[in-house]
């Protein structure tokens, strides 16, 4: 007897938490460690297989696809489509949303959106990435799932998680009970549970934003990067700063050290860059419960409404009081930004 507990264990074991649960959730979940496991393998041994570099086409948001942005993509959805539990995916590298059309998912109920690989720049130079996920169930209870189902609040979530590829790979997920995070051992080829009961500390040290944008940044955001760098004892600035360019691998540090990662709207990106669906709701719903706090700056991210599958939206997420302090800074220095008056400010050094 080891005494390791294995993802699979640990999600039948917290079945029992969800007495109206049928075990699809659970199924759900154990298809997505099978595909995070298969995307590891070839994250692994990425420089010595022909998967690195350009897949030579674009997603909708027209960015470069890399090979294992579209590997990971094609793995998860097989994953689901075989499992199913999913009537729907989202992801990041499809334009629309996919159906899963087969007898098995006749009665699927869950929803998936998914960042298939988070980070792909950094794929090539063997820097952590990552996979982002973020489950619904289907408000609809007949027919074919629709838009509507689709497009639910952060709030509406029922389970999210993200598997980080690095120095070890560690799947973490929370059901809306705590967060909990599984290394992959891979001399038995499992996911284990090493960090049961994950917290991010209320303060924390670590600032995350790519300040190549400075000048690009609203007031708010300025003022907030420059409270970081100041000295003080009392309160143990200046703070550190540390960005990968993957939101999972700068978070899930974050999460363990306490900090806060920022992405906020810049003039280049007057949305804010990252995707709603299924990178920031997702993050959101695992941070909040780990006990930190997401916001884009005025609200809480979670509560957000969702128009579009490829929505974006500005984020500061991490250590509760961090980001607290940035949405003061925001409201104080940036009150109500909106595009029209932000591309005005950008202009001001
Ligand atoms: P993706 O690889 O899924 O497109 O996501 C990249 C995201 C995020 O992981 C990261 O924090 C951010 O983009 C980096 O963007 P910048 O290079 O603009 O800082
Ligand atoms: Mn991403
Ligand atoms: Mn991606």
């Amino acid at each position: 007897m080891t005494g390791l507990t294995t993802l699979g264990q640990f999600i039948i074991e917290k079945q029992a938490d969800f007495p109206y649960a049928k075990g699809e959730l659970s199924r759900l979940l154990r298809d997505i460690g099978i595909a995070a496991k298969i995307v590891n393998r070839e994250v692994n041994k990425a420089g010595l297989m022909d998967i690195l570099g350009d897949a030579g086409s674009t997603n909708v948001q027209g960015e470069s696809q890399k090979k294992l942005d579209v590997f990971a993509n094609d793995q998860f959805i097989s994953a689901l489509r075989s499992g199913g539990e999913c009537c729907i995916v989202v992801s990041e590298e499809n334009d629309e949303y996919l159906y899963i059309d087969s007898e098995i998912s006749k009665n699927a109920k869950y929803i998936v959106a998914m960042d298939p690989l988070d980070g792909s720049s950094n794929i090539d130079v063997n820097v952590s990435v990552g996979t982002i996920f973020s489950i619904f169930r289907r408000k609809s209870t007949e027919g074919k799932a629709t838009l509507e189902d689709v497009l639910q609040k952060g709030v509406d979530q029922v389970a999210a998680g993200y598997v980080i590829y690095g120095s070890s790979t560690m799947l973490v997920y929370t059901t809306g009970k705590g967060v909990n995070g599984f290394t992959l051992d891979p001399s038995i080829g499992e996911f284990c549970l090493s960090h049961p009961n994950m917290t991010i500390p209320k303060d924390g040290h670590i600032y995350s934003i790519n300040e190549g944008y400075y000048t690009h940044f609203p007031d708010g955001v300025k003022k907030y990067i420059k409270y970081c760098q100041v000295e003080d004892e009392a309160t143990n600035r200046p703070y550190t700063s540390r960005y990968t360019g993957s939101m999972v691998a700068d978070l899930h540090r974050n999460m363990i050290k306490g900090g806060i990662f920022i992405y906020p709207i810049t003039a280049q990106a007057p949305n804010g860059k990252l995707r709603l669906v299924y990178e920031c709701n997702p993050m959101a719903f695992i941070i909040e419960q780990a006990g930190g706090f997401a916001s884009n700056g005025y609200q809480r991210i979670l509560t957000l409404d969702v128009t579009e599958l490829h929505q974006r939206s500005a984020i500061f997420i991490g250590s509760c009081n961090m980001v607290k302090r940035a949405e003061e800074m925001m409201a104080c220095f940036s009150p109500q930004i909106t595009k029209t008056s932000f591309e005005g400010v950008v202009n001001i050094q």
